[in-house]
Order: C-alpha cells, then sequence, then structure tokens
C-alpha cells in the first residue's frame, strides 16, 4: 500500500487539496482532523473536563469512532452515530485543538489511522502524519501558507455562506490556533524532515495539486 502524507496548519487548504489528489490517484482520502473533531464534539456534548486526566481517560475508553464513505466523501461515526455535520463549526475547531494536544486522545485515534493505510493507498492529512502516524509515507508534503492568506480565505468562505465575520480575529484564532498545535509536548504540527515544502499563499488551488501530483508521479 502506498501513502501521502499532506500536513500543515489550520486553512492551509489540506482538505481541499487531498480531496482532488485522492480522486485523480484513485486512493482514499482520510481526513485525521475530522476525527479529532468527533472526539473534542463528544467531550463538549459530554461536558467532560479535559484537564482531568482519569475523567479524559475514562471518556476516551468509552469512545469508538469508525470511518465510512458514502459516496466518496468520509463520514465520521461515533459510538454508532454519524456525527459528520457538527463537526466543522469553530467550537469544535477550537475544542479539537486543544484536547488533541492529550495522550488519551492521540492514543484512541493512532491505531486507527494506522490501519487504514495499512489497508488502503491513502492520501491523509492532519499535522502529524508524516512525522508520526506514518513515518514511512512514500510522499511527504507540507503545505501552508501565511496567516494573512488563510485568515482572507476563511473570511471569504464564511461571507460567501451568508454569515458575518470578523478577519482579525479569524487571524488571530488562527494564529492561536498554530501555537497551540506547534508547541504542545506530544506529536506536534512540524515539517518532518524528508517532507517537501509547498507554500500555497500565492498558489492556485490547481497549481498545489500539480505540485503534489508531480511528488507522486515520482513512486509510480
Ligand atoms: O485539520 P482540522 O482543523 O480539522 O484539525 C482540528 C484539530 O485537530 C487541529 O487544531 C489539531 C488537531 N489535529 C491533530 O492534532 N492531529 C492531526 N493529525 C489532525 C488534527
Amino acid at each position: 500500500m502506498a501513502s501521502i502524507a499532506i500536513d500543515g496548519p489550520a486553512g492551509a487548504g489540506k482538505s481541499t487539496i487531498a480531496k482532488q489528489v485522492a480522486k485523480k490517484l484513485g486512493f482514499i482520502y482520510v481526513d485525521t482532523g475530522a476525527m479529532y473533531r468527533a472526539i473534542a464534539h463528544y467531550l463538549v456534548q459530554n461536558n467532560i473536563n479535559i484537564e482531568n486526566n482519569d475523567e479524559l481517560k475514562a471518556a476516551c475508553e468509552s469512545i469508538n469512532i469508525a470511518i465510512k464513505y458514502e459516496n466518496d466523501a468520509q463520514q465520521v461515526y461515533l459510538n454508532g452515530e454519524n456525527v459528520t455535520p457538527f463537526l466543522r463549526t469553530e467550537e469544535t475547531g477550537n475544542m479539537a485543538s486543544k484536547s488533541s494536544a492529550k495522550a488519551p486522545v492521540r492514543e484512541a485515534l493512532l491505531g486507527l489511522q494506522r490501519d487504514m493505510a495499512k489497508e488502503y493507498n491513502v492520501v491523509m492529512d492532519g499535522r502529524d502524519i508524516g512525522t508520526n502516524v506514518l513515518p514511512d509515507a512514500e510522499v511527504k508534503i507540507y503545505l501552508t501558507a501565511s496567516s494573512k492568506e488563510r485568515a482572507n480565505r476563511r473570511y471569504k468562505e464564511l461571507i460567501e455562506k451568508g454569515e458575518v465575520a470578523d478577519l482579525d480575529k479569524i487571524e488571530a484564532d488562527i494564529i492561536e490556533r498554530d501555537e497551540r498545535d506547534m508547541n504542545r509536548d506530544i506529536a506536534p504540527l512540524k515539517q518532518a524532515d524528508d517532507a517537501v515544502l509547498v507554500d500555497s499563499s500565492f498558489m492556485t488551488i490547481d497549481e498545489v495539486v500539480n505540485a503534489i501530483m508531480s511528488e507522486a508521479e515520482k513512486i509510480a
């Protein structure tokens, strides 16, 4: 089985790009952020104090996450319920950034992620795929963009959906999330030594997809 690992900070466009690359290659797209978001959703719903390790550990032991594909789209099941529609909110994203720093949460997902890469050819995106989850991935990409550009993209997305958005607040949240993801003790976000750096600040989606495809073609 072949694996392509795409890591990078929030809002760099990983999922849009990874989906397109997976489609072109006929690989499965695995969105690991959605798995962390599913656990975060459970923790919020059940009022779990993530600073209490025993409480968090017990909660994680009672969580079963399963991934299914429906019409080519990844669906995340939490204890048998499809929670995919609840995962993309800011609240869940912020909680995921905090709870994913905790050992019981990471331990709950590592095996599932590795098993998927054993069973299928995957394009897997996240924060620690190239460094920790799949250190032997055939292709590793570190996809980033300036915080200003990532905030601009998120702002446009919200405005297009008709939502109220504050550009400065969005950028401040992005910077705070980067800080947390890059500075945690366990599996922090960083570029793997053997990853190819792609800065998408001034690139179109097609340009980024093509850059990754040319790396993928080297292994074909
Ligand atoms: O990619 P995302 O925004 O859906 O991820 C949500 C949070 O989950 C992110 O702030 C950090 C965490 N995460 C992680 O720690 N490791 C991963 N492989 C993927 C996501």
